[in-house]
């Protein structure tokens, strides 16, 4: 990570709101709003591995989409390099989307089956690079695919997506995001559908790439343990809110945040001197029927633990610095020492 900690990217008051059908509504159009991110500030910094955590439904793909304009945030800004995304013309969210790429969970939403590995590399060469002649474009693919580990394969520019494995697949979709040298790259679960044996290369190969070109990664995952393997900060979102930021270890050993602590309590090489299991209960609120005052407090063990405080079911609580460059959003924040 770069030792400036410049801002790549600066969210701030970032707000996505979608409007649904809901079966439980008695209105006559039965449509509501549902908050996938919910008023979220947070900065990205240059060379850093910035990991989302939370569980499915909290808003960790709408963030990124966001932040790549593929869904239009409905408040607050996002600066890329200086810029704010919403006053740039068409041209120059053009130039600024062509830094900027996703790698999906699933290589297939980003390869086109009935193209060879040839034409994946090639297109978005020769649509966004028309700078490029055509033997500098086979030299930049020539050195992506060794780049990602896929050269060695025979007539390897001949073969098509299903040739090849999973983890070759997952290589050659990052090839491909690769190519046009982006300088922040989402990462959404690039890992969770392979198998365990090359989810670790796969892993290596991604940081490879940060080191030698610079890269700065927004990393989806549900899984705290693989966010603290892989980042330098881990940010934990529930229900489209960030509830602590922080460096990635101490948010796993000095969490501050009783939804953090309930994730890192069932990671199983973290010791717990404290043997105590902080289980989440009941389900996760609807994200169109927030909670009131705290939107955690429905499922928090601490609110359980100190007696239900009026508090956490009516006001909503602020971030609180916590430690260096750590930050939780809890009332009792400060007393939830490790
Ligand atoms: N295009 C859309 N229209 C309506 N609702 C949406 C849309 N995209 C996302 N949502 C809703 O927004 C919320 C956040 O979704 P999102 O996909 O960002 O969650 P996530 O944290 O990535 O979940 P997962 O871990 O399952 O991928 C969810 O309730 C989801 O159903
Ligand atoms: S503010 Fe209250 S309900 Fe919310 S996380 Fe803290 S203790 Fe739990
Ligand atoms: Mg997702």
């Amino acid at each position: 990570m770069s030792e400036e900690n410049k801002n790549l990217i600066e969210i701030k008051d970032l707000e996505v709101t979608f409007q649904v059908r809901n079966k439980r509504m008695k209105s006559v159009n039965k449509t509501g709003l549902l908050h996938a991110v919910d008023k979220v500030t947070l900065d990205i910094r240059e060379g850093e591995t910035l990991a989302v955590v939370g569980e499915s439904g909290c808003g960790k793909t709408t963030l990124g989409k966001a932040i790549l304009n593929i869904v239009k945030p409905t408040g607050g800004e996002i600066h890329f390099a200086g810029r704010d995304l919403a006053a740039c013309s068409r041209k120059e969210m053009q130039l600024m989307r062509d830094r900027m790429q996703l790698i999906f969970q699933d290589p297939y939403e980003s390869l086109n089956p009935r193209q060879n590995i040839l034409k994946t590399l090639t297109e978005p060469l020769s649509i966004h690079r028309k700078d490029l002649g055509e033997e500098e474009k086979s030299e930049l693919i020539q050195h992506y695919l060794e780049a990602v580990g896929l050269h060695s394969i025979e007539n390897v520019l001949e073969r098509y997506p299903h040739h090849l494995s999973g983890g070759q697949r997952q290589r050659l979709a990052i090839a491909a995001a690769m190519i046009l040298e982006p300088v922040f790259v989402v990462a959404d679960e690039p890992v969770s559908m392979l198998d365990v044996s090359v989810r670790a290369e796969i892993l290596k190969l991604m940081l490879d790439l940060q080191k030698n070109k610079n890269l700065t990664y927004l990393f989806i995952t549900h899984d705290l343990s693989l966010a603290w393997m892989i980042a330098d900060r881990i940010a934990v979102f529930y229900l489209g809110k960030m509830v602590e930021i922080g460096p990635a270890h101490d948010v796993v050993h000095r969490c501050r945040h009783p939804y953090s602590r309930a994730l890192v309590s069932v990671i199983p090489t973290v010791e717990d001197s404290s043997e105590e299991r902080y289980v989440l209960l009941g389900e996760t609120p609807s994200p169109m029927l927030i909670p009131e005052g705290c939107r955690f407090h429905t499922r928090c063990w601490l609110y359980q633990k100190k007696g239900c405080p009026v508090q956490c079911r009516t006001v909503q609580p602020e971030f609180v610095t916590v430690g260096q460059d750590h930050m939780a959003c809890c009332h009792f924040a400060e007393e939830l020492e490790s």
